[in-house]
């Protein structure tokens, strides 16, 4: 059964009263002996403490860095249901420490082979509200499954058997729910109580679980056994596929098994660029994070940005973001089903026209109306780094928090609501206030352009390893933690830091409280630009900073989350100071 409560306890992962589920763990670490050698810390930050302890635990048992992501992102799947899971997708930045290999590993929802441009649109052509949201007609193909094994197949050492193990205790056995979950469950209530199966699942009871409670899963324990024991296969193909399909039709999807029959991770090459002698990895396409990371980074490049006062700073950083998500809203989409002319996008002399065409005293006018902004709220983003420099970013996603809010009935499956990241209308903006163009028209087995933005930024003596959910302003924090990351700033305060974002629609700064200071906020409104004063904080970045110099790691977890850190293994003595 699923979604059954029991009254508080610990953590399932920390032992206490879940002896069971810590006996197995315990079995299944001596079943894989650490391998010798291995001289540096290691490390991994995720959302979620219960997800960080997943792979701690794997690497201590043997694995590598993408061993621990495939146990990471399946144990996100059941304590951050909100967040990320089998039923959605997202993108793996690998770096494989042996011979310098770097691949995106693309997981990205597709749209069903049905789907068609105008799917959410009604008989007057206006947007359908809700259509791309809730319920299964908002569903892309989940990519999940299909990533993991082959992240596990190609790049781990371990079997899914053993990479999945902490996910499936965790679903089987329980966690506590915390406050994030109780927020995301009442943001979304209304679609979880509206299926059945997913108000079993989420609501036991009836009711959002108390904090504490023991959520536990146990379809989901299955479904994610079957994967471990056969394969994406046992996902995409027989009974679990027959069930997903079944279910989401019954609804009014579109799904057929024939979409997952023919669902297949791509191997992406990251958009690579310099800056300031850093080299930096970002997400390819269907991203479009990479892409405007290298475009903003390259149209700064020039500026003396630490010479600059605050108000001139935030301004030019502010007219980088509006140039650079202009292009995104004209250009980008599925380059595997449109042309995007990344040639010429990610030219440096493009950039620097660009950049040239900026006025420090003046603001830009964006061109076209205003649109209202969702908050990006759910979304995730770990950061792994081994004792061998094997490094993963990853950033997975259901879209909206608990996606879909549509769980296919006896599988435990949450799934997405991706499919609003596709322009359902050019001009008309989607739940992040996105607008786009023909490039991300919707269309069959299409790949909606993401904002997620799993980076690597790499020195000599430096290497920094990011990423965070928050839909839209994504690619903007990941820019300003690169900044101060690059800077030699202490991961902690990276990821603390006060954040600003434009995204060219709506034409304003979208400010979190407290982040820029009276002063600097009218300075920037006398060079014309428009300020919206968020309510709430945005963001969850985790991040590892590697110091080279010293092989000295450390993590740094979003304090406006609940994740954390772990950092372990022997650091190396600190050479002496010479004299
Ligand atoms: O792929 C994307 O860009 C979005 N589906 C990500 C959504 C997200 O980050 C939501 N929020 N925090």
């Amino acid at each position: 059964m699923n979604g059954s409560r029991r009254p508080k306890a610990e953590p399932a992962l920390s032992g206490g009263a879940q002896k069971a589920p810590l006996r197995s763990l315990l079995i299944f670490c001596l079943l894989c002996l650490p391998l010798p050698g291995m001289a540096q810390q290691a490390a991994v930050v995720s959302a979620h403490p219960l997800a960080t302890e997943a792979g701690v635990l794997v690497l201590q048992a043997g694995g590598n860095a993408f061993d621990a992501a495939v146990a990471v992102s399946a144990a996100l799947a059941v304590v951050e249901p909100y967040s990320s899971g089998l039923g959605g997708g997202g993108f793996w930045l690998l770096h494989r420490a042996r011979d310098g290999y770097q691949v995106m590993i693309d997981g990205r929802e597709r749209a069903p082979l049905a789907a068609g441009a105008d799917m959410y649109l009604d008989e007057h052509g206006q947007v359908t509200p809700g259509a791309s949201i809730d319920g299964p007609l908002a569903a892309g193909i989940p990519g999940e499954p299909a990533a993991l094994a082959h992240i596990a197949r190609h790049y781990g050492r371990l079997p899914l058997e053993v990479s999945l193990a902490p996910a499936i205790i965790l679903a089987r056995d329980g966690f506590p729910v915390d406050p994030v979950y109780r927020r995301m469950a009442r943001l979304r209530e209304a679609p979880l109580r509206a299926d059945p199966a997913a108000a079993a699942q989420f609501l036991p009871g009836g009711e959002i679980p108390a904090e504490g409670d023991i959520l536990t899963q146990a379809d989901l324990a299955d479904t994610l056994t079957a994967i471990a024991q056969r394969g994406a296969r046992a996902f995409y193909r027989g009974e679990i596929a027959a069930r997903l399909v079944d279910a989401v039709r019954a609804k009014g999807g579109i799904w057929s098994e024939r979409d997952l029959h023919d669902y297949a991770v791509v191997e992406r090459t990251p958009i690579v660029t310099h800056f300031h002698g850093y080299r930096v990895v970002g997400a390819a396409l269907p991203s479009s994070g990479g892409i405007l990371l290298a475009q903003m980074l390259t149209m700064l490049a020039d500026w003396p940005l630490d010479a600059l006062g605050p108000v001139d700073r935030v301004h030019l950083l502010v007219e980088v973001m509006r140039r650079a998500y202009a292009d995104r809203a004209r250009y980008l989409g599925d380059s595997d089903q449109v042309h995007v002319p990344l040639a010429h996008l990610l030219s440096p002399g493009y950039a620097i026209r660009l950049a040239r065409q900026i006025d420090l005293q003046h603001a830009t006018p964006s061109a076209g109306s205003s649109v209202a902004v969702g908050e990006g709220r759910d979304t995730t983003h770990f950061s792994i780094l081994d004792r061998e420099g094997n490094r993963v970013a990853a950033t997975l996603s259901i879209n909206y928090p608990f996606g879909s809010g549509f769980v296919a009935s006896g599988t435990g499956v949450l799934l997405n609501d991706e499919m609003d990241d596709f322009s359902l209308k050019p001009g008309v903006a989607n739940a992040y206030g996105l607008v786009g163009s023909g490039a991300n028209a919707i269309a069959p087995g299409k790949r909606m352009l993401s904002s997620m933005s799993p980076t690597f930024a790499e020195r000599a003596d430096r290497i920094v390893i990011l990423g965070t959910p928050g839909g839209s302003r994504i690619i903007s924090m990941v820019l300003l933690g690169l900044l101060d990351g690059l800077d030699g700033s202490p991961a902690a305060e990276i990821v603390a830091r006060g954040r600003f974002h434009h995204q060219y629609l709506p034409d304003r700064i979208e400010v979190e409280p407290g982040a820029l200071s009276e002063e600097v906020l009218s300075g920037l409104q006398r060079r014309g630009h428009t300020i919206r004063r968020l309510e709430e904080p945005y963001g969850n970045m985790q991040l590892i900073v590697w110091d080279l110099g010293d092989d000295r790691v450390t993590t740094a977890s979003d304090p406006r989350g609940i994740g954390s850190g772990r950092v372990f293994g022997a650091a190396r003595p600190a050479k002496p100071a010479s004299p």
